[in-house]
C-alpha cells in the first residue's frame, strides 16, 4: 500500500461500525484513521475522516446509514484526520448537530465559519442523550489537542478514546484487521509506544503516579471495548495490556523525527527517472562552428 484509502466499513460491536481509512507512512507502516457510527435511536457519527478522501468517506458512511438519519456528529477533536468531511456533512446531513468542546470549533473558525446553532457543547463529564442511551464525555489520558473529548457509550459500555491507544502497524495486512486479537501483542505494543512518544511527546514529562492513576480509572470502568481512532478495535480482554503498555510510555525512548536526509532518500525513491531534457550541452565553440557556413 502506498496510497491512503477508505476501507470497507465493519461492525466493531453489535451496534457500532468502524469506517476506516488507512494511511501509509513511509518507512513506518500504516496507521488506521477510524471514524465510527453508533446505531443509536439518534444515530451518531464519531469524526469525519480525511479531506482528501472525502468522496470515498461519504460513500462508505452512506453504506452504513442514510445521511438524512444522522442526528449527531461527535467530533473528538479538531485535527485534520478527524474533520475532513465535517462541513460537507453539515450540508448532506441537515438534521445532524455537532457535539464537541467549544475549543474544537474555536480552533477551526479562523479557517472556515461554523454554524453555531448546529453546535452542542460537551465538556468532560457532560452527558449527551442520543435517544436510547447516554454518551458521557471524557478526556483520555493521552491527547494531541486541548479540544479532545472521548466518551463512554453508557449503554454498550464501549469507550471511544480519540487518538489515545493509537499506533502505526508495520504492514497493510496488519492495519486492516478488525480486531487487535489478530495481531501479535509485541506489534501492538511497539506501535502504541511509538505513537505515544510522537503524538504526545509531553508524556515524558508527566508525573508517573498521576498518569498511572488516570490509566487505572479506565481499568476500573471496565470498558466492553476500546475504540481508538488509530488502532483496530480492542475487546475487553485486551484492555489490560493496552493500559500496561501505556504505563511504560513516559519512559519509552522517543522516536526520532524524520531527517532531511531521510526525506531526500524517500523522494528519490518516489521520483521516476527524469528524462534528460538537455542530453548534450553543446560546446559553444563547436556550436558556433556548426552555425558558421
Ligand atoms: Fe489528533
Ligand atoms: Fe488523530
Amino acid at each position: 500500500m502506498d496510497q491512503p484509502f477508505v476501507g470497507e466499513p465493519f461492525p466493531a460491536t453489535p451496534d457500532t461500525y468502524v469506517i476506516p481509512t488507512y494511511w501509509p507512512i513511509p518507512q513506518v507502516g500504516v496507521i488506521p484513521m477510524n471514524a465510527f457510527v453508533i446505531a443509536a435511536a439518534e444515530p451518531v457519527l464519531v469524526d469525519t475522516g480525511v479531506g482528501v478522501l472525502s468522496d470515498d468517506f461519504i460513500a462508505a458512511l452512506s453504506s452504513v446509514i442514510s445521511l438524512d438519519q444522522l442526528r449527531w456528529i461527535w467530533l473528538s477533536h479538531d485535527d485534520r484526520d478527524h474533520t475532513g468531511s465535517l462541513h460537507r456533512l453539515l450540508e448532506l446531513a441537515p438534521r445532524a448537530r455537532v457535539a464537541t468542546p467549544f475549543f474544537a470549533i474555536g480552533r477551526m473558525l479562523p479557517e472556515q465559519p461554523f454554524p453555531l446553532d448546529r453546535l452542542r457543547l460537551v465538556n468532560a463529564g457532560d452527558v449527551l442523550n442520543v435517544g436510547d442511551r447516554n454518551l458521557t464525555a471524557w478526556r483520555p489520558p493521552l491527547f494531541d489537542s486541548p479540544s479532545t473529548a472521548g466518551f463512554r457509550d453508557d449503554s454498550s459500555g464501549v469507550l471511544f478514546t480519540s487518538d489515545c491507544f493509537g499506533g502505526p502497524l508495520p504492514t497493510a495486512e496488519q492495519a486492516v484487521v478488525h480486531s487487535i486479537a489478530e495481531l501479535p501483542e509485541t506489534t501492538v505494543a511497539r506501535g502504541q509506544l511509538a505513537w505515544a512518544t510522537v503524538d504526545t511527546p509531553w508524556v515524558a514529562m508527566v508525573d508517573r503516579h498521576r498518569f498511572a492513576a488516570s490509566l487505572e480509572r479506565i481499568r476500573r470502568i471496565a470498558p466492553v471495548a476500546v475504540l481508538s481512532s488509530h488502532l483496530p478495535p480492542a475487546g475487553h480482554q485486551h484492555v489490560d495490556r493496552l493500559l500496561a503498555t501505556l504505563r511504560e510510555a513516559p519512559d519509552a525512548p522517543p522516536v526520532p523525527g524524520t531527517t532531511q536526509t531521510e526525506l531526500d532518500a524517500m523522494l528519490a525513491g518516489f521520483r521516476p527517472a527524469e528524462p534528460d531534457l538537455n542530453p548534450s550541452v553543446p560546446n559553444p565553440a563547436e556550436a558556433q562552428k556548426e552555425l558558421t557556413p
